[in-house]
């Protein structure tokens, strides 16, 4: 579309004198396009002719210009955010339902689209490739995440059709196949708080490890020998890839296997990792048979926001207790994520010790 706007026309030459002195005073329109006329420039500016006259005297410029009514094109806008990349596609009346958030695990992008307007899905998918150039593929979440394994469809909705990447947390490469393997790239902040805690020489057991990504925190620069188990097999097949990529100080030992049978495999832990959200309160006896006093737990529950902490170390406490352990002492409480509404996902670190009798 073409306008009429003020503008300054100089000799192509001095182009960067006078744009750095137009930058300095922000007078340049930056809606058009300049243009070029034979040896001149034309640049659209938001001023009056009297105020660009006197800036220009002051910068004592000598050569000729003229300063003038001119014809400019309009720049193509380039959408900001998703909301700007779709909503010309989207009815008025739906558009308080696009989202504003989405996962980026790697090159892949999976955002959660609201019934409302799921007709438009398609659209989403070309405006997160077109938003963000180093994605490659984008996905919709097409269930809650459910079953043994944590993970939930994904429907494809552009770009390349693969399910596997490599997603960057803290400088470590995580091989991710977000087709058959959980993970949530908002949980790095976590994995790493927990990795600085570890110390040299530890041993430590990730009994729902994943893909890996507490253990690849943890070996990064530390010898330590993490144990990481899973049932499900896909998941370790990316953490064998990453450990690869990452070359690790440490050791990390991935076993395949539901945790409570391959436990007789194992040695006593110092750390014990229960990242089961939902369901680590059935398996502390499992905890308890690779303990031993002073053993640390990282226990991860669902818990309502309203008082988290007492919620989780009653779960804790009655669990250990069944199996004749306690708590030593409360080494730490961190919220890490709203899961539903009035709902966390939460972390209690815990000393425990045998109780005695
Ligand atoms: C919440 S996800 C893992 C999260 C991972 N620790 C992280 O921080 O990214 C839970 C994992 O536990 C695994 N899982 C579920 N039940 C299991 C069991 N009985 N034994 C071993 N792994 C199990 C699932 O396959 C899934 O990968």
């Amino acid at each position: 579309m073409k306008y009429t706007s003020r503008g300054i026309q100089i000799p192509y030459s001095k182009a960067e004198i006078i744009l750095t002195i137009l930058r300095k005073h922000r007078i340049i329109n930056v809606d058009l396009e300049f243009v070029r006329k034979e040896k001149t420039l034309v640049i659209p500016v938001n001023t009056t002719d009297d105020n660009l006259r006197s800036l220009l005297e002051s910068a004592a410029i000598d050569f000729d210009y003229s300063v003038d009514v001119f014809a400019f094109i309009e720049k193509e806008k380039q959408p900001k955010n998703l909301f700007e990349a779709v909503n010309n596609s989207i009815p008025e009346h739906l558009q308080e339902h696009i989202p504003k958030a989405y996962d980026i695990v790697g090159d892949i992008v999976i955002i959660d689209i609201p019934e409302e307007i799921l007709s438009f899905k398609f659209k989403f998918g070309e405006a997160l490739l077109s938003l963000f150039p180093s994605i490659k593929t984008v996905y919709r979440k097409a269930s809650t995440v459910s079953g043994e394994l944590r993970i939930r469809e994904i429907e494809y909705l552009s770009g390349e059709k693969k399910c596997v990447t490599v997603h960057t947390e803290h400088e470590i490469k995580i091989v991710v196949n977000v087709c058959e393997a959980y993970f949530s790239p908002r949980l790095g902040h976590e994995h790493k708080r927990v990795a600085d805690k570890c110390k040299e020489g530890e041993i430590i057991i990730d009994l729902f490890t994943g893909v890996g990504s507490f253990p690849l925190h943890i070996a990064k620069s530390k010898a330590i020998t993490v144990h990481a188990i899973d049932i499900n097999k896909e998941a370790l097949k990316c953490l064998e890839k990453s450990i690869k990529n990452n070359n690790p100080k440490g050791m990390i030992i991935p076993t395949h296997g539901d945790s409570r049978r391959v436990i007789d495999t194992l040695p006593k832990a110092d750390r014990i990792i229960m990242n089961l959200p939902g369901r680590a309160h059935e398996y502390i006896d499992v905890a308890c048979n690779i303990a031993r006093p002073g053993s640390i737990i990282y226990f991860y529950q669902f818990v309502s926001d309203s008082e988290p902490l007492e919620e989780m170390k009653k779960i804790l406490e009655e669990k250990l207790n069944e199996q004749n352990w306690i708590i030593e002492e409360i080494i730490s409480f961190e919220k890490i994520r709203e899961s539903a509404p009035r709902e966390i996902h939460a972390c209690l670190e815990v000393s425990v010790i045998p109780q005695h009798k």
